[in-house]
């Protein structure tokens, strides 16, 4: 088993999760359950912010929240003195549930409406990350008509291509987040949003895609966008003070992974970023780093319970689980890969290779295609590994399953952060046929 954060198996041979004993965990709570581990996640955020420090560079660390969003997660970002990032009038919602300071809330988004808008304004958010063209004059218009001053960032597309899989690039011109950098529409934006009397340019953002394990994209991104701010110093006085690049560090879900450290992609963005902008003769701008999948990728397993067996001679054997495509939709969506152990047998030697197929009527709900595993039957757990990271926030009610309930585990204890789905709940907006119409 591949060493994740606390994880360990105890001398009943279970897997334990930041102290708390799987096995019992499932007991306690039910399955499949999602379980993080809560030091990991306190690990990976102190270990961004001490590279930063380490520098001496002015920087915000904001968690992507849209990786895994909750109360008890906001509140957790909140206590590592993370920022945040929302991409939604939900998330933001959230946030101001938890209690998260408004001056640290980032706001993003392709296509925010304006009531959306209206929100950031009445909860006094640190800054709107603007996307385009009708968002900049409603945000223009809702400022102007407030006399309330805002905080933005525009969202650029550099053109760079990041390698990995083509569903989450974002960066590259075909694009359908930011405006170009490379036929003008960056420059067009920073010109009308400088003329905005209520609007704050603070500087400009860029991601260039997810679960990327090279510098590489990075560097290009920061070289080309430096290049462009020494031109806009030159031609049109601007000076941007904050240079957001983004989240995308990748993880390792599995042995063909090969990620670097976090702290390390952050180093060698900073130095290239402290080179360039001496090379320029601009000053150096905050950093400001949006890790989503980083932060919570790998602190996140997912337990569920194994049922029906199918064993096909000659072809394959099926290994079925009480969850699957409505619990972590990954595989399905990008042929995520994943390991999985069984959680109350880890210590078992390896016996046979299965193919763990979720419970969704759906022939692609596969969860895992050819695990080595010990001969599992009925009734074991299996512990999926690296789900923390658009797992739950990402799982649906697909055939009216309900989704699991989420606990953190720390220092030996198991906290209920966000109860199970019943079959109530998947019923309370449904109306009956009958009922006088009230919208
Ligand atoms: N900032 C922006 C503007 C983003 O669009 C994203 C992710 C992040 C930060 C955080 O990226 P991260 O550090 O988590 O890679 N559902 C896909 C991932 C979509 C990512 C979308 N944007 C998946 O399950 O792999």
């Amino acid at each position: 088993m591949h060493k994740y954060g606390t994880a360990a198996v105890n001398d009943r041979g279970h897997l334990e999760i930041g102290g708390v004993d799987v096995v019992e965990a499932a007991a306690q709570f039910g399955t499949p359950l999602y379980l993080y581990d809560v030091a990991l996640i306190r690990e990976r955020a102190r270990g961004f912010k001490q590279t930063f420090d380490k520098l001496g560079v002015t920087a915000q660390v904001a968690y992507a929240s849209k990786a895994f969003a909750s109360v008890a997660m906001m509140q957790l970002a909140e206590q590592e003195e993370l920022s945040l990032d929302v991409v939604s009038g939900g998330e933001l919602y959230t946030a101001q549930k938890a209690g998260f300071p408004a001056e640290r809330i980032h706001f993003h988004g392709n296509n925010k409406s304006r009531e959306e808008l209206e929100m950031a304004f009445d909860a006094g958010i640190g800054c709107i990350v603007v996307d385009n063209f009708l968002e900049l004059d409603m945000i223009g218009e809702i400022s102007e008509a407030r006399g309330q001053a805002m905080n933005i960032l525009l969202r650029i597309t550099p053109g760079i291509e990041a390698h990995t899989h083509d569903y989450i690039l974002t960066g590259q011109e075909d694009s359908k987040f930011g405006f170009d950098l490379n036929n003008g529409q960056a420059e067009e934006a920073l010109t009308i949003a400088l003329k905005k009397p209520f609007v704050h340019v603070l500087g400009l953002h860029c991601h260039i895609g997810s679960q990327i394990f090279e510098t590489t994209g990075f560097i290009l991104a920061a070289e080309k966008i430096i290049g462009k701010l020494a031109d806009w110093h030159n031609r049109l006085s601007f000076e941007s003070e904050v240079l957001n690049l983004g989240g995308g560090f990748g993880i390792r879900y599995t042995a063909e992974d090969d990620p670097l450290e976090p702290a390390a992609y952050v180093e060698e963005i900073i130095r290239k970023v402290q080179t360039e902008t001496k090379k320029c003769g601009l000053k150096m701008p905050e950093i400001w780093i949006e890790p989503g999948r980083s932060l919570v990728g790998d602190a996140g397993i997912t337990i569920y319970e194994t049922g029906s067996i199918k064993d096909v001679p000659n072809v394959r054997k099926y290994l079925a689980v009480d969850g699957g495509m409505s619990d972590n939709i990954r595989p399905a969506l990008y042929e995520a890969k994943y390991e999985a152990v069984l959680a109350n047998r880890v210590n078992d030697p390896v016996e046979e290779t299965v193919s763990i197929a979720g419970k969704c009527c759906e022939s692609g709900d596969m969860l895992i295609w050819d695990l080595p595993l010990p001969k599992a039957n009925t009734g074991d757990l299996l512990a999926m590994f690296c789900t923390g990271a658009y797992g739950y926030s990402m799982a649906n009610n697909y055939n009216r399953i309900p989704r699991p309930p989420v606990v953190f585990a720390e220092k030996g204890e198991a906290k209920l952060v966000i109860r199970r789905e019943t079959f109530d709940d998947l019923i309370k907006l449904d109306l009956p046929l009958g009922l006088p119409q009230t919208n």
